[in-house]
């Protein structure tokens, strides 16, 4: 691992400078990180990159980890190539944030969280909603138990493709994304899941390829059984009209629901101050503020895990859970059983 003051600036680079990387660009510049560069194969982007961001790219993942003083990377390439990126990295004894989802399979999600263990270094894994105002505050009202015993939880990340006919190959082909709409959204949710209403027990799914001519499938829903013993579903969907993402945790006590679908997001804490026979009239708490979404807040996170030693706040086995409860999500609707985790 490359030694640093803890005052200094992190020295980071990004692997991969496409949709998502101007997201990490965004948050490494807004916690005062240092941004050495970046690799891209792709000449074009490349060159558009270095203009916007002025800083270098490099064609290969190899120059870039050779840069002197680099302590971290954002890995924000296509599903397949984010195991090979962050074992390389982190073999190179670089800090890893990893974009969603970790990897494609476990034996590879195992690989990089081993190959992070024996460097020493931070794997984080980029499920940011955990990072979002409204499931910290959501976390925070279920820890205080403030909406009873969860009894059920609904979430959705759902959208069209801006109204495209066609879905970009890194995402429609199987081999380049390993999934489709389950795994490229479905696994945010999944991972939200977890964080809000604990492990899984069995899931049940059912996916389709309905609105695009694809190999994967573009709507999913899987029924979840906690261990705790309470139950949710899941839907992800690119056959959406407009982007939605939300989930809504039901309690013995009160209810949670955030949804951003009326323009913003906002979060709703239903609850009754006393019994009464009007079933609809409900006491409520509306939260309403201004959030990034939480891609910003998991690289502040990040940046604290590396500097103060506190666990990520998504880490590579939290990653791994993910892709087992996506992947076992496939089995299920292959099969058309319940599958057991
Ligand atoms: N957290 C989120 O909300 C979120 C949102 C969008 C995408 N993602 C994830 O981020 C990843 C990238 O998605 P995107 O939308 O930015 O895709 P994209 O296609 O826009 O960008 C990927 C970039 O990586 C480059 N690339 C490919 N192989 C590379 C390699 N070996 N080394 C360096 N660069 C390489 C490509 O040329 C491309 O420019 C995917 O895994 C996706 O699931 C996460």
């Amino acid at each position: 691992m490359t030694a640093s003051s803890s005052l200094a600036p992190l020295r980071v680079g990004l692997i991969g400078a496409g949709g998502i990387a101007n997201s990490h660009h965004k948050g490494y510049t807004k916690a005062g990180a240092s941004i050495i560069g970046f690799a891209e194969p792709v000449a074009q982007t490349r060159a558009r990159r270095e203009l916007e961001w002025g800083i270098p790219g490099f064609e290969t993942l190899e120059q870039l980890l050779a840069v002197d003083g680099l302590e971290a990377v954002s890995v924000c390439t296509p599903n397949a190539t984010h195991a090979p990126a962050t074992i390389a990295a982190a073999r190179a004894g670089k800090h890893v944030l990893c974009e969603k989802p970790l990897s494609l399979n476990l034996l590879e999600c195992e690989a990089m969280i081993a190959a992070a263990a024996e460097a020493g270094v931070v794997l984080q894994t980029g499920h940011h909603l955990r990072a979002n105002w409204y499931a910290q505050k959501a976390r925070a009202l279920i820890d205080e138990g403030a909406i009873g015993r969860v009894c059920y939880i609904r979430l959705r990340q759902a959208h069209d493709w801006g109204g495209n006919k066609t879905v970009s190959p890194n995402f429609a082909s199987l081999e380049r994304s390993g999934g489709g709409t389950l795994l490229d959204n479905g696994c945010h949710m999944m991972d939200l899941a977890r964080y809000l209403a604990g492990d899984v027990k069995n899931v049940f799914a059912r996916t389709a390829t309905l609105g695009f001519e694809i190999e994967v499938e573009d709507v999913g829903a899987v029924s979840l059984e906690f261990h705790s013993g309470a139950i949710g579903t899941v839907e992800a969907a690119w056959t959406a009209t407009g982007w939605e993402e939300g989930f809504w945790v039901y309690g013995t006590d009160a209810a949670l629901e955030c949804t951003n679908r009326l323009g913003k997001r906002t979060l709703r804490f239903a609850h009754r101050q006393s019994t009464g026979s009007d079933w609809a009239k409900l006491d409520e708490t509306i939260y309403d503020v201004q959030d990034e979404g939480g891609h910003s807040e998991e690289i502040a996170a990040f940046i604290r895990s590396i500097r103060n030693g506190t666990p990520p706040i998504c880490s590579g086995s939290d990653g791994l859970e993910s892709v087992r409860l996506v992947l076992s999500a496939y089995q299920s609707a292959r099969e058309r059983r319940i599958i057991d985790l």
